[in-house]
């Protein structure tokens, strides 16, 4: 019997932090994943543009004939991903409803916050969605655009980013929020940082869980009797194979060191 196999697809390396988390979840599930090199970051990017992007990192993910994809990347599964339902007969699953869904029955006072790029931020997805599922929820979202590449930098324990952390959610300290959702494939590895800056007493919500339970949940709704021999994992990316493979071995440790990365180029 053969595999389920889930298509991954980011800007880059950070979506890896939410295939670690599925792998822990579905480990008979090959895998394979698309990292958008070439054209990274999309977090600063306009929403037509976005939406192009992650348009044509499916349809090559669709193409590997894959049984369902995962938007890992916050920034296109604010702006693309019903656009994404529409066009692939594919199940897609994103990264924002399941850690917003989580955020929603795990806060008491209805004081949320979210953190993630200019993009994210600026589509309002988040805010509309905790209100929704929220009624009368005050919503904090900040935009964090130094952290992405502070973590791609290695430079999580340095003292400059726990500044910038600090700077980042300044505003924090007053809004009271007892929920902080971390919007962004790269936040979780700021995890540390972040819980000293916010204090106790706070819940962060990171979305590659989230996203990893909902994929369970689906997977099982239409494979419930398929079980993997020994799943395969293979990667893709769009420009710069040896910066992914480097990224790689912090993202996602238990990987194997030389890992087999494919250059996919698009037009
Ligand atoms: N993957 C992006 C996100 O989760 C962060 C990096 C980028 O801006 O492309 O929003």
């Amino acid at each position: 019997m053969t595999s389920p196999v889930i298509g991954i697809f980011d800007s880059g390396a950070g979506g890896l932090v939410v295939m670690k988390a599925l792998i822990e979840k579905l480990p008979h599930v090959s895998i394979v994943y698309f990292g958008d090199t070439a054209r990274l970051p999309y977090g600063d990017k306009s929403p037509a543009i976005i939406n192009h992007y992650a348009c044509t990192s499916a349809a090559f993910l669709a193409a590997q004939a894959v049984n369902m994809l995962v938007v890992a990347c916050n920034t296109a599964s604010a702006y693309a991903t019903e656009m994404l339902r529409k066009e692939l007969t594919l199940p897609v699953i994103d990264v924002i409803a399941p850690s917003v869904a989580m955020a929603c029955r795990q806060s008491k006072n209805g004081k949320i916050a979210v953190l993630g790029t200019y993009a994210t931020i600026n589509s309002g997805c988040y805010q509309k969605l905790i209100t929704f599922l929220y009624p009368g929820a005050e919503v904090t979202a900040i935009a964090c655009p130094l952290f992405v590449p502070l973590i791609e930098e290695s430079m999580t324990d340095h003292p400059a980013t726990a500044l910038i952390v600090a700077e980042y959610l300044r505003p924090l300290r007053s809004a009271g929020v007892d929920t902080v959702i971390l919007g962004c494939t790269h936040y979780p590895l700021l995890n540390a940082v972040i819980a000293a800056e916010i204090g106790e007493g706070v819940t962060i919500i990171d979305s590659a869980s989230c996203c990893a339970e909902q994929t369970f949940q689906s997977l099982t709704d239409i494979s419930s009797t398929q079980i993997a021999e020994t799943p395969s994992y293979r990667f893709f990316v769009s420009d710069n194979v040896e910066r992914f493979r480097k990224l790689a071995t912090a993202f996602l440790p238990a990987l194997p060191s030389e890992l087999d990365v494919r250059l996919a180029l698009h037009d």
